[in-house]
């Protein structure tokens, strides 16, 4: 083995974990911080400013900024040159809801809240950040702190925007994480292969002929076009996908007429398909288009549809960094606080990332019934375990570590 390279077993995993858990009221304070003052995607100037602000009190160079747009920051923590670069990335944006909780540290702002822990992501990746910093002699390589914009925000990716802008030049692999509400505080869980669904957006507009809903046959009904093709769509999952495969396609909104006795010009509706698999998702995104035609020709409509991929890759675990992870994971949480995630359908941006290269993404628990933190995600209800910082810190921390000792995500033996 490379006399540069860290032996996972050499890393000194009962050190990180106590420096974590010393930030643990640092962490809490800067947390809620940004809990109290979330921006929406594409917004987050403050918090950049104050991401990189921390960071140069680390004695680092964060460079604020992507694209044209002042928000996100990237910063390198320099090692040993000759080593590889490995990146971690949290999100940092909020959502546009408004907060229910009656926490002391609330969201200032009414209709944006931080509801996903992307407050907790920023503050685990700055404590990541410090530790790392501390032990940056011994580090065998470069490691990028990637705090990226606009996960949220679905046509306008953050994270494609940051590899636009060259944020993976010259790294060999990533590290992401998201803290998880229905995962207890203190445990983890990690996934090999897909682990997140791609998500997709479709609309259909069915054009009609508006008329009086007296007289339907001199009229042309959209609306029934559009029922029509809410059972149809359906058939794409289960007459048109392999079986084995998941896929789901969900009507979000349908939006037709305003009388009760007026047939309407227009029934226009908006969804989404998830999948985990990309050939799959190809191929609906195919047929999507041919089934509303056909079913608007055959009640006289036409048809107009728009399809995007929002994020059209799914998360897809590399094995050999996840391998890499679990074994880094048991020595840092101990064997009965880990265990393998279940596949989830909702979506993350990080997918982008592992498009380029092998990237590891897994989650941390937050959630803690007794102290009001089991919410779902999304919900206005939403709040994260404190206490849960630390775990995610040393997770990120050690895991880093044991990235740097392999090359391009491999391990060796
Ligand atoms: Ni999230």
């Amino acid at each position: 083995m490379d006399a540069a390279k860290i032996d996972i077993a050499k890393i000194d995993v009962a050190k990180i974990k106590s420096r974590a858990l010393s930030l643990a009221e640092e962490m809490t304070r800067l947390r809620r911080h940004f809990h109290e003052n979330p921006e929406l995607p594409w917004q987050e100037m403050e918090t950049s400013r104050l991401i990189a602000s921390k960071l140069e009190e680390l004695g680092l160079n964060p460079q604020i900024g992507v694209g044209d747009q002042p928000v996100g920051v990237v910063a390198d923590l320099a090692g040993n040159a000759s080593g590889p670069c490995v990146a971690l990335r949290a999100d940092i944006d909020a959502f546009a809801i408004t907060e229910e909780t009656d926490v002391p540290y609330k969201s200032c702002k009414p209709g944006v809240m931080h509801a996903c822990g992307h407050d907790g992501h920023i503050t685990m990746l700055l404590a990541a950040a410090k530790l790392l910093s501390e032990m940056k002699d011994q580090l065998p390589g470069r490691v990028r702190f990637i705090f990226q914009p606009a996960e949220e925000h679905g046509y306008r990716s953050g994270a494609q925007a940051m590899i636009n802008d060259g944020v993976l030049e010259g790294v060999s692999s990533i590290a992401g994480m998201h803290l998880w509400s229905d995962i207890p505080s203190g445990k983890a869980q990690w996934r090999a292969g897909p682990t997140m669904a791609s998500a997709d957006g479709w609309k259909v507009v069915f054009k009609g002929k508006g008329g009086h809903g007296a007289a339907p046959h001199v009229a042309i009904d959209p609306t029934l076009a559009a029922a029509a093709f809410i059972f149809a769509v359906q058939t794409l999952v289960s007459r048109e996908t392999n079986p084995l495969e998941t896929v789901v396609v969900s009507v979000g909104k349908l939006e037709s007429g305003r009388a009760s006795n007026v047939i309407p010009e227009l029934a226009e509706m908006v969804g989404t398909v998830r999948t985990f698999n990309r050939a799959v998702r190809d191929g609906i995104e195919e047929r999507f288009q041919r089934m509303a035609e056909g079913v608007g020709a055959t009640y006289r409509c036409k048809a107009e549809t728009r399809y995007e991929g929002l994020y059209p890759y799914p998360v897809v675990n590399d094995a050999a960094l996840t391998r890499l992870f679990r074994d880094t994971a048991v020595r840092v949480v101990g064997e009965e606080n880990l265990g393998e995630a279940p596949l989830r359908m909702s979506s993350e941006d990080f997918s982008f990332y592992q498009a380029e290269i092998p990237g590891c993404f897994f989650f941390v628990g937050s959630g803690n019934e007794a102290k009001g933190c089991a919410a779902p995600h999304h919900s206005p209800h939403f709040n994260i375990d404190d206490d849960s910082l630390p775990t995610g810190v040393a997770l990120l921390t050690s895991f880093a570590c044991a990235m740097l000792g392999s090359k391009k995500g491999e391990i060796e033996g």
